[in-house]
């Protein structure tokens, strides 16, 4: 493979803490190793749009504290065309750039794979999302962030609901997964979650209820998963007050609340390190791979795999949290 003189750097999809702590280390660990950088504002819309500047050290202090993403991010349709992935790739030989990092969830991945592919073109990526939901990587940026920003809310929820004597049923994001809504169950000493993995096999509702939740608490937290599939937190207090109309019931949807904020130590350490990681592969020789923690290691994930099925989540977290929540 030629040498990398120039990188591409761009966070695409939705923000996460961290991506900007993600940014500070790609650039810094580029330009430590004599490679120039190129940001590209607004993922690959500015890839498309030719909205490219380069970064020295300075576009990067100060920033490994705050949420957001000071290249600010965009969910670019113009990319899922071959007309737009034609004319970025016009924008990366004007820039002379000879790879892209790109830092994003799993929408952002695939266009990378996508566009490598078409244009044998070398992308490292790193896995931006507060879902948690990329394979081959044990955590996302973004996500111990965003699980702290649902204890925060939580807890203050848990004061009401108990003066209260109410059901509550938070709902948090995640798309098609359950990760925040699990761990956050957990982390709050919640009664339950309600997960889109789970939802095909039983009535998780009927379940909570039957199983006699509250019989020695006056109150009770339900975390639900954003999801057609649970029904989401509206959908379900829908139904309780039809067929359980014993129950004062509420909801809180804490939406992009869980988006924002200074990242935690974790997610800034996490970043820092996948961020160095990346410049690394690109020496290494590698593409077309996402950085990857696995058991506090850096590893190296082909998008195939990072993209491919829905990652788990560990089955045994529920029943944990099943026996606690007696
Ligand atoms: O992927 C991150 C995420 O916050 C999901 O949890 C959520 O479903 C989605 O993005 C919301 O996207 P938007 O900010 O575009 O509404």
């Amino acid at each position: 493979m030629a040498k990398i003189k120039t990188i591409g750097l761009l966070t695409s999809g939705g923000d996460a803490p961290g991506m900007n702590a993600a940014i500070r280390a790609v650039t810094r660990s580029a330009i430590y190793n004599g490679i120039k950088v190129k940001g590209i504002y607004r993922g690959y819309k500015g890839l498309v749009d030719d909205e490219i500047v380069e970064f020295q050290t300075q576009n990067v202090s100060n920033i490994i504290h705050h949420g957001g993403t000071i290249l600010k991010t965009a969910r670019c349709k113009e990319f899922r065309t071959v007309e737009g992935r034609q004319q970025a790739w016009e924008n990366i030989k004007k820039h002379d750039i000879d790879a892209l990092v790109v830092i994003g969830g799993d929408g952002s991945l695939s266009g990378a794979r996508q566009f490598a592919s078409e244009f044998d073109f070398p992308i490292v990526g790193l896995p931006g999302t507060i879902d948690n939901d990329l394979s081959g990587t044990d955590h996302t940026i973004g996500y111990d962030t965003a699980l702290n920003t649902i204890m925060w809310c939580v807890d203050r929820i848990r004061d009401t609901a108990s003066s209260h004597a109410r059901l509550f049923f938070i709902e948090v994001m995640g798309r098609e997964s359950g990760f925040l809504a699990l761990n956050g169950a957990l982390a709050t000493g919640a009664e339950a979650a309600i997960i889109p993995e789970i939802s095909t096999e039983h009535d998780q509702l009927a379940e909570l209820i039957e199983r006699g939740f509250r019989k020695s608490k006056n109150s009770s937290i339900v975390l639900v998963s954003e999801s057609p599939v649970t029904g989401g937190a509206m959908g379900l207090a829908e139904r309780v007050r039809k067929e359980y109309p014993q129950y004062d019931v509420r909801v809180t949807i804490l939406g992009h609340l869980q988006r924002g904020g200074s990242p935690t130590a974790l997610d800034r350490i996490l970043a820092s390190r996948m961020g160095a990681a990346a410049i690394d592969a690109l020496l290494e020789g590698q593409r077309n791979v996402m950085i990857g923690d696995d058991d506090e290691k850096m590893i190296y994930v082909p998008f195939s795999k990072a993209i491919a099925g829905k990652k788990p989540i560990d089955y045994d977290l529920l029943e944990t949290l099943r026996r606690l929540s007696i």
